[in-house]
């Protein structure tokens, strides 16, 4: 809570508490009428022995408010102890901070720790589909709030380009692709022949024999073997990356499973010399974690790998090369279980760097039936989903008929963007939901566009006005309701930012700049400020018009979306 050092000052002017021991108890009342911070006092009624009610008079008595605070009133109110903010300073600190802090405007120092971001991580046999979308979103936005926290953000991809369904591309490739060259985005072009594997072995059950002889060749380096690996995984990559450019997103390290795969076994052996691990009647090297985890396999009897033996591996070679503090794998909520076992282990070896792994674990999305499915009734990829977002987006546009030709195809693009991102990102990162696009591209409602939209308006006042924004106005004439609860959302930037980042959620910061956003409309609505007469008052609903809009540009950044200059 912003000013919350304020409060827990003046509480400890009649309380022999540590600040901690107060702030910990502080809480926002639900409704304004009751104040700006309260101090239920239920806890020390029973430490002090005495009613809440008549502790809280006491303080109310107690406590004297210095001349210039932020605290203007002091009232108790049943059990709880309310304190009311001077409106005039709160809006003077408020916009001045924003005015002074810019684009900086709840940002921490810098922290000097590390939190690395592993995200999307995807196989290489085929190509990105709309549940990577929403572990891109969220796993960039959760990499800009930690920055803005003082962080050194580290973001790192993993391709998982070796194994079984990478050779099953490959295998359909070798029979029925005549050496062709991609004739589509290159990923698209390898994702064809992994369902072109699994039509044709409905007809031919042998192929996955096939498919496991392929594996070992390419376990044994074959040469041959390994020249198709290398052209197929690379039209993936080439695809992939062409897709996170759109997105807008880029990696400051990519690892391969190829390279790491063999070298999770020595952890293994490792782990079975210490008595960690043992292994089973067949000869596999299992731990076995007890309880609800249970038995799990960790390299198999033939020496084959599983998946966990490369992120054994991963996880040192990640803390290797950056030292990180915390290690944030953004993977969907199906491989819960995987890193559960995973951090377990770490913990068992006693790996310094195990207490920071942490999985961002997200659910899934859906489609509303029938709409954006391929003919074949799979689930559409990315880039489509991109593509089609952006068609709708213009029809709209053009629709309105407000937007000059030139401008359109960038501007088409960035609403796209926010209106997918925001739609990701607006649900608790737990949560499975039906991904719906005419939705996401309305001007109305919890969406992107009309976020964007709010900072359009502001925007445009801010551009027609024949005069400079300034910090020098009358801060008191900024009283009314509408104008008070914006500036106070505007005070409130710095805390959700911070909440987000503790709890690891973009929604709470997506719930909050919806709500700023419609805070600014309901102000806009009723307010003039080109039109505004008295000019003091003009001064500082421009000043407000501005900071809402720098607030809301940083919020957006936070999403990675882009704001236009019209819709
Ligand atoms: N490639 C895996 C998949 O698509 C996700 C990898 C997640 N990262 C990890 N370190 N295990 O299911």
């Amino acid at each position: 809570m912003q000013y919350e050092s304020t409060v827990t000052q003046l509480l400890q002017q009649a309380l022999s508490f540590s600040e901690k021991e107060i702030s910990e108890l502080l809480d926002i009342p639900p409704n304004p009428k009751f104040g700006d911070i309260s101090f239920p006092c239920f806890k020390l009624s029973k430490i002090l022995n005495k009613t809440p009610q008549l502790i809280a008079k006491e303080l109310e008595k107690a406590i004297k408010i210095p001349e210039d605070s932020i605290v203007r009133e002091i009232k108790a109110i049943g059990a709880f102890l309310n304190f009311f903010f001077n409106i005039p300073i709160l809006t003077e600190r408020t916009l001045s901070q924003i005015w002074n802090e810019r684009d900086k405007y709840g940002y921490k120092e810098d922290n000097k720790k590390t939190v690395l971001l592993e995200f999307p991580s995807p196989n290489t046999n085929k190509q990105l589909h709309l549940g990577h979308l929403r572990n891109m979103a969220l796993g960039e936005s959760t990499s800009r709030i930690f920055e803005s926290q003082g962080f050194n953000v580290v973001r790192v991809n993993l391709l998982n380009d070796r194994g079984i369904h990478i050779c099953k591309s490959m295998l359909a490739y070798k029979k029925w692709g005549n050496k062709r060259k991609p004739d589509k985005k290159e990923d698209h072009f390898v994702g064809d022949f992994y369902v072109l594997f699994s039509k044709q072995l409905k007809e031919n059950p042998k192929l996955e024999e096939e498919a496991q002889e392929l594996l070992k060749q390419w376990e044994a380096k074959d040469i041959e073997t390994i020249a198709l690996w290398e052209k197929m995984t690379n039209w993936a990559i080439n695809g992939f990356t062409e897709t996170f450019t759109k997105f807008g997103i880029s990696f400051d390290k990519t690892y391969r499973e190829s390279d790491l795969w063999e070298k999770g076994k020595d952890i293994i052996m490792e782990g079975l010399k210490n008595n960690l691990f043992h292994k089973d009647e067949v000869g596999n090297i299992v731990v076995d974690l007890g309880g609800q985890l249970g038995t799990k396999v960790l390299l198999r009897a033939d020496g084959t790998s599983v998946y966990i033996t490369q992120d054994l591996y991963l996880a040192k070679k990640k803390y290797e090369d950056f030292k990180y503090s915390k290690s944030i794998y953004v993977i969907g909520s199906e491989q819960n279980y995987h890193l559960q076992v995973l951090f377990e282990i770490l913990k068992m070896m006693n790996f310094e760097f195990a207490d920071g792994c942490y999985h961002l674990s997200h659910g899934m999305i859906f489609l509303p039936e029938g709409k954006m499915k391929s003919r074949e009734g799979t689930v559409i990829d990315a880039d489509t989903i991109i593509k089609e977002l952006i068609e709708m987006v213009k029809t709209e546009i053009i629709s309105r008929g407000k937007i000059a030709e030139s401008e359109m195809n960038k501007s088409a693009k960035d609403i796209a963007m926010a209106a997918l991102k925001f739609f990701l990102l607006k649900f608790a990162s737990s949560k499975d939901f039906v991904f719906y696009p005419e939705e996401s591209v309305s001007l109305y409602g919890k969406t992107g566009p009309y976020l964007q939209y709010s900072y359009v308006r502001a925007n445009r006042i801010i551009q027609k006005i024949k005069k400079k924004p300034s910090l020098d106005v009358n801060f008191g004439l900024l009283n009314k309701p509408e104008e008070i609860s914006l500036i106070k959302l505007l005070k409130d930037y710095p805390d959700v930012l911070e909440q987000a980042s503790l709890s690891y959620s973009p929604h709470i910061l997506a719930e909050y700049t919806h709500q700023l956003a419609s805070s600014f409309n309901l102000f806009y609505e009723k307010y003039r400020v080109i039109g505004e007469s008295d000019e003091e008052m003009q001064n500082a609903r421009l000043l407000l018009v501005r900071c809402f809009r720098d607030v809301m540009r940083n919020c957006l950044y936070m999403f990675g979306i882009n704001t236009v200059n019209t819709m």
